[in-house]
């Protein structure tokens, strides 16, 4: 079986020392942006997490009785969600980080975790039979993954589903690698630097890729505007952290903890170069007849 190896130290150090620091962006710890329709309240951030958590549910359309994966699953909020929501579901996280693994765990009620594990597995080579899960997503996880065409990632996704099963990526995209431009191209490395993505994914070689692997297209949405009130907060919530920990608690950041919470505030100026960057959720699924949708 794959085990992760110590070629993600930087990585796994980022997520120990800043992922306690998460908790300033969200209480159930939703490490991602949050999903605005009309009619919710924009001023209520979590909210807005847990919805994002709801929009990629739906377009799983996971059949009754499924087993799901989270492929880069965090402290575990999309999957609590989804369980919460969905009694009939087994949901596996993983992620390369032993900590999480841990603080994931320990969020989820006692009754919860029958039915929801988290592992420590590359998801790029993770080890699970071919077949495994009726459904799977990627929540702002993929950017970790090599290359601009997320390769590794969408072709174990495609051997760990069964035939019928869909695969949720949501994420940043650069939508034209032609498309020059010093100060987005400055940007986007500081902020890749700051979070230790190792490259965001080109939306067009993606689309190439997923075929590639073997998937259909189910749709692809840019839902830049649909994530905007949530990235809206980062103003609010970066001031109240920087706040806290320095003039409160006096703490020492460190230079990891700096940088996760300066990163936001580049993804609000890069955000602003709509021509060359758009935050899209994609729909795939493998070809063939599911047993039980
Ligand atoms: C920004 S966090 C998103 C977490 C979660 N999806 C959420 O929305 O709350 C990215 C996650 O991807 C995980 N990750 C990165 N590369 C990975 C890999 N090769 N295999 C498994 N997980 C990975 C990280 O450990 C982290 O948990």
């Amino acid at each position: 079986m794959a085990r992760p190896d110590t070629s993600h130290r930087n990585l796994i150090q980022y997520y120990e020392e800043a992922g306690p620091d998460y908790s300033a962006w969200s209480p159930g710890f939703n490490m991602h942006f949050g999903f605005f329709r009309f009619g919710m309240n924009p001023f209520r951030l979590e909210a807005m997490l847990r919805r994002m958590n709801q929009e990629v549910l739906m377009r799983l359309d996971v059949p009754a009785k499924e087993t799901v994966i989270d492929m880069g699953c965090g402290l575990g909020a999309t999957v609590r969600n989804i369980a919460e929501v969905r009694s009939d579901l087994t949901l596996t996280g993983i992620t390369l980080v032993p900590w999480q693994i841990t603080r994931a765990t320990d969020l989820t009620p006692g009754a919860m975790r029958k039915r929801v594990r988290f592992l420590r597995k590359d998801y790029t080579d993770s080890g699970f039979p071919a077949r495994s899960f009726g459904a799977a997503y990627a929540l702002e996880s993929s950017c970790y993954a090599d290359g601009f065409s997320k390769a590794d990632v969408l072709s174990e996704a495609f051997r760990i589903l069964k035939p019928g099963a869909r695969f949720v990526v949501a994420d940043g995209f650069i939508k034209h690698l032609k498309a020059k431009n010093f100060i987005f191209e400055r940007s986007l490395r500081k902020i890749s630097d700051c979070w230790e993505v190792t490259q965001f994914g080109e939306i067009g070689s993606f689309k190439d890729a997923a075929e590639s692997a073997g998937f259909s297209i189910v749709s692809v949405e840019e839902i830049s505007y649909r994530i905007a009130p949530s990235v809206a907060f980062v103003p609010w919530v970066t001031l109240r952290f920087f706040f806290k920990e320095l003039l409160i608690k006096r703490s020492k950041l460190t230079r990891k903890r700096w940088d996760n919470a300066i990163a936001p505030f580049l993804g609000i100026l890069v955000g602003l170069f709509r021509k060359n960057y758009g935050y899209y959720m994609i729909t795939l699924e493998k070809p063939g007849k599911s047993s039980s949708r």
